[in-house]
Parts: structure tokens; C-alpha cells; sequence
């Protein structure tokens, strides 16, 4: 067998590279030279993706429909997020057929741009939660948080009934709205100062109509859409302003902000 004289020295290589091959082979035969090279060039890929985060304010796209939670919603965010709802559900649905065709159009980084912890998650014992929205009655949900078993006799959540009996402390709601608005939630003054007032108009369809007004019109404005805060009785029971009424007005507003069905997947800005 002849073998080939080796492929680097050849005439017509040499003239086609330029001699790169060579002086390649030189960075490669220098250790130190070589992780040097290696070093800028991974530096350089590395300014280029990073450089422009400090100058850009937010990476997140705005999109229409996204407002601050009512201080209901974000007591009943507390809620879930104390009961740790989180460790069975994530809240995120991906681009895939599958995720799509079962809990609906899949996540825009927006729609939790005004969660402070985000409740993506990673574990699904139970359903994802990121458009549980309307999907059901506030009755089913007092119903299946009481008692998920005689909802769904499978099932293996565990059951929340005390919630219905906690009264919801809310004396520092404006607090939280406050607190939020230092991570960059767009509460106004306004809103942090009837904080109290929109929680009771939200939760009691009999109470003050001036300020049911009030608080829809605050929320609406900032959401840039009407029909995105919801007045109710959420337990069933008028009462008191229960954990519950917080929760299921929480779960019942989740994923419903964008209004997806203005959405236009063929449109050109929104493919990529
Ligand atoms: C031990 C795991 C576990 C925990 C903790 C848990 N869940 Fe669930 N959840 C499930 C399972 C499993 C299902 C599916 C069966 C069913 O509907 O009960 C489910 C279903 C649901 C559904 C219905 C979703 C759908 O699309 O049908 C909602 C809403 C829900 N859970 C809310 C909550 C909330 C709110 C909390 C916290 C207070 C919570 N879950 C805590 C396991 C859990």
C-alpha cells in the first residue's frame, strides 16, 4: 500500500489555505498560546451576548393586556405560594404540540413579568396551572380546593378546605403593592393607596358601586382592555373575605390578561 504524503505540506493546499494550516498548526503544537487564543475568543462571544443586557432597560416585549394583579389576586397569589401549590404545579406552557393542544397557547415571557418569585416550576404532579383561567366555575374551585377527590375521584391533591374558614388578613396589602412596585411593578400611587378598598370591592358583587367602579377602571386603564377584572362572591360565601375568595379569584384570573384570540400567529412580527 503507498501512503499519501501528509495533507498539510501539499503544494496546492498550501496555496489554497495560505499557509493558515501551518501557522494552525503552530497555535496547536503551544499549549499556552493555544488557551490564550481560546480564551479571547470565548471572551469576545461572551461580551457580544452579555454587552447589550447592561444597556437595555428590559428584555421582555410588552404585550397588550398585562397589567399589575388586583390586591385580591395578589393576596391569592400569597396564598398559593405559601401553600407551596407550586411543588405539584408549574405554571408555564411550552411551544410544544402536546403542551399546546392540552392547556392552550403556550407561555409569552410578558405574562409573568409581574410575578415576583415567578411560579414557572419544573415538577407536574398535577396539571399545568398557567391557563387554568376560566377553564372552570369559581364553584368547581371552592368545590375541588375543599375536597379534590369529589371533583376528581383520582386525584391526589390534598384537600384546602380550612381555607374557606381563614379570613383573609389584608391590612397590609398596600405593603405588598408597594414592595412590588420597588421590583419594578407598574402599581401607581393611586392604587397602592385604595389597595384595601379595590381587595372588599373585588371579593363582594353587593358592596360600594363607586368603588367596584373605581377599582375596574384603575386595573383596566393600566391593562389598556376592558373586561379583565372580575367582581365576585369567589366562595360562595358573602360573609366574610375568606383565603379562598383571594385564591380562586387568583386561579380564575391566571392566564386570561393576553386576549389570544386578537392573537395572529401568521403575522409577521410574530414569527421568529
Ligand atoms: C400533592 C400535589 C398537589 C398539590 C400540593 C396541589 N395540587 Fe392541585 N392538583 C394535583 C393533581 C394531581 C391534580 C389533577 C387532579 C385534580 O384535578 O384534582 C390537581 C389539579 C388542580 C387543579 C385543576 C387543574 C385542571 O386544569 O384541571 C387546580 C386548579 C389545582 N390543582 C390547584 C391547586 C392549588 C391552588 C393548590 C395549592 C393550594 C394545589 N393545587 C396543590 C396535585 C396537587
Amino acid at each position: 500500500m503507498k501512503l499519501l504524503p501528509p495533507r498539510r505540506f501539499s503544494p496546492l493546499n498550501r496555496r489554497l489555505t495560505h499557509g493558515l494550516d501551518e501557522k494552525h498548526e503552530t497555535l496547536e503544537r503551544h499549549s499556552l498560546a493555544l488557551t490564550l487564543g481560546i480564551l479571547v475568543t470565548v471572551a469576545i462571544g461572551g461580551i457580544v451576548e452579555i454587552a447589550p443586557l447592561f444597556y437595555l432597560e428590559n428584555t421582555i416585549e410588552k404585550v397588550e393586556g398585562m397589567r399589575p394583579y388586583t390586591p385580591l389576586e395578589l393576596a391569592g397569589r400569597n396564598v398559593y405560594i405559601r401553600e407551596g401549590c407550586y411543588v405539584c404545579h408549574s405554571q408555564m406552557v411550552r411551544p410544544l404540540r402536546d403542551e399546546v393542544e392540552r392547556y392552550g397557547h403556550y407561555s409569552l415571557a410578558a405574562e409573568s413579568m409581574y410575578d415576583h418569585p415567578f411560579q414557572w416550576g419544573s415538577k407536574r404532579t398535577g396539571p399545568d396551572l398557567a391557563r387554568v383561567g376560566g377553564k372552570y366555575s369559581d364553584a368547581w374551585h371552592v368545590d375541588h380546593l375543599k375536597d379534590p377527590q369529589s371533583m376528581v375521584p383520582e386525584s391526589v391533591m390534598p384537600p384546602y378546605a380550612f381555607l374557606a374558614d381563614n379570613k383573609l388578613h389584608y391590612e397590609t396589602i398596600g405593603d405588598h403593592l408597594k414592595a412590588l412596585r420597588f421590583e419594578g411593578v407598574p402599581y401607581t400611587d393611586e392604587m397602592i393607596e385604595n389597595a384595601k378598598a379595590d381587595l372588599i370591592a373585588q371579593a363582594d358583587p353587593d358592596a360600594d358601586y363607586d368603588a367596584q367602579d373605581a377599582l375596574v377602571a384603575r386595573y383596566e386603564e393600566a391593562a389598556g382592555r376592558e373586561g379583565s377584572v372580575r367582581i365576585a362572591d369567589y366562595d360562595g360565601n358573602p360573609d366574610k373575605v375568606t383565603e379562598l375568595d383571594a385564591l380562586v379569584a387568583y386561579l380564575q384570573m391566571v392566564g386570561t390578561l393576553v386576549d389570544f384570540s386578537t392573537y395572529e400567529a401568521d403575522d409577521l412580527d410574530n414569527r421568529r
